[in-house]
Formats: structure tokens, C-alpha cells, sequence
């Protein structure tokens, strides 16, 4: 399913009230949230958004954990961090539980950083993670998460958690795989921007079977899955 909105303003605005109401579902029927949060500049503004008492006050941070769908493979204090992202736009105004804020770790190699994640997720799920909700983003290359084009951790079908690698550089990452990706119960990709046009016609146009792109690879085995654009990211569709 898709929906398309104005521009980065509303769809972050009707994310967070979207992002509320899938938070009090879960809390209702399993006593918490179980969230994997995305990096990069689009959630940037959601987490804002998120962190304005308006919603705060609409739901019980208190029963949310957070994990992340990706990172870097830096120190949580460097500025490319994804963690340092959200705790500086959301989670450090937030009555979350520090005990429930699940970071990638930081160690010395991405290999032991993925294996020790794995070994995290694997304390708080007995079986294959089912994430109440998967935040994802898109980039013009067909990425998602860390899953870059050419990437080993695209054949990863056994971890649940992988370290990878753009080809266009930058620094080494880890990344939850796709069988950890698609048992998540609703998987949400926010894109904006013209520059992701193509990309998302790619993907929502695509023939099915004709699978090219990482991201066209995301077809959750029994959750949901929901676009949400802005107009100038939803501007190359037919419909
Ligand atoms: C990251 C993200 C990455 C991002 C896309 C889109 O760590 O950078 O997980 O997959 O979602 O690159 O990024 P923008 O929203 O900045 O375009």
C-alpha cells in the first residue's frame, strides 16, 4: 500500500500519527513496541516530529524498544551515526527506558559489531525477529537499510545480522538481513524527494519476479508493507 502526501512536512506529520496508532496497537495486544529505526535524512525530520509532546502524549514510551534497522560502523558519537541521530532527535526527549534502547555495538571490526548485535537480538527473541514495525528508507540507487547493490549481505539468508558495504564508499556498516527484514509485522519505507523518483517507480512498477534492486527485495513473508511519499517522490508513477 502507498500514500502520498505533500511533501517531507506532511508525510512526517502523518507518519507520527501513523507511527502513534501502530505504537498503541502493539502495546494493546503484546504489552510493548518493538521498533527498527533508519537512518539517514529523511527520519531525521520524522523523529522530530515524533519528539513533540503533541504525540509523546499519545503514547507510553515506556513499553517501546528500539532497535536499528542499520548503521554505520562508527563510534556512537561521530556525526554519521545513526544512533547518535535518534537519541539527539528523539530518544533523549522521550520517556523511553535506557534498558530499551538496543544500539548496534560498536566494536573492533563491523564483523564482530554484527555478531554481537545478532547475539543481542537473539537474548530478547527466542526465534527469527518479528519486529512490530521496520522504518526503512530508499536510496537512488536501490538500497535499503545497508543492503547495497553488490553487497555480500544480500545472499545472507541464515544471519540475522550482517556487515556490509556501499561501492560508492563511505564507511562500513551493518545491516539486519532480509530474513530478519521481511518477518517484520509492518515494514514502512519513508521516501522523499525527486531524486528518489525513478527509483520508487522501479520498485512499485517493477514485473514481479524482476527483482533488480535491494529494496525490491523486501516483501514482507506475512506483515504489511507501506510506502509513504511525498509528491515529488511519488512524481515518475503511472497512477
Ligand atoms: C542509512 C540508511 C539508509 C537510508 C537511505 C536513504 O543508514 O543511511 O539506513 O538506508 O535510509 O540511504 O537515506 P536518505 O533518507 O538520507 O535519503
Amino acid at each position: 500500500m502507498k500514500k502520498i502526501y505533500q511533501d517531507m512536512n506532511e508525510v512526517c506529520v502523518k507518519t507520527a500519527e501513523w507511527f502513534v496508532a501502530e505504537a498503541n496497537k502493539a502495546i494493546a495486544k503484546h504489552g510493548k513496541f518493538t521498533v527498527a529505526l533508519s537512518g539517514g535524512s529523511t527520519p531525521r525530520q520524522l523523529f522530530t516530529e515524533l519528539a513533540k509532546p503533541e504525540w509523546q502524549k499519545q503514547m507510553d514510551w515506556s513499553k517501546v524498544i528500539v532497535f536499528w534497522g542499520d548503521e554505520r560502523f562508527v563510534a556512537p558519537t561521530d556525526a554519521q551515526s545513526n544512533q547518535k541521530m535518534a537519541r539527539e532527535t528523539l530518544l533523549n526527549h522521550v520517556p523511553i527506558i535506557e534498558k530499551n534502547i538496543i544500539p548496534v555495538p560498536f566494536l573492533a571490526t563491523a564483523e564482530l559489531s554484527a555478531k554481537q548485535y545478532e547475539a543481542e537480538l537473539k537474548q530478547i527473541f527466542a526465534d527469527l525477529p518479528k519486529f512490530d514495525l521496520i522504518l526503512l528508507g530508499l536510496g537512488a540507487d536501490g538500497h535499503t537499510a545497508s543492503l547495497f547493490p553488490g553487497s555480500l549481505a544480500l545472499t545472507e539468508e541464515t544471519r540475522w545480522v550482517s556487515p556490509a558495504q556501499s561501492k560508492a564508499g563511505g564507511p562500513e556498516r551493518i545491516t539486519l538481513t532480509y530474513p530478519v527484514i521481511n518477518n517484520g509485522a509492518l515494514v514502512c519505507f519513508l521516501v522523499t524527494g525527486a531524486e528518489k523518483a525513478v527509483m520508487v517507480k522501479a520498485i512499485l512498477e517493477a514485473t514481479p519476479g524482476s527483482e533488480v534492486y535491494p529494496a525490491q527485495r523486501i516483501q514482507p513473508t506475512s506483515g504489511k508493507i507501506l510506502w509513504l511519499l511525498d509528491r515529488a517522490a511519488a512524481s515518475a508513477l503511472k497512477k
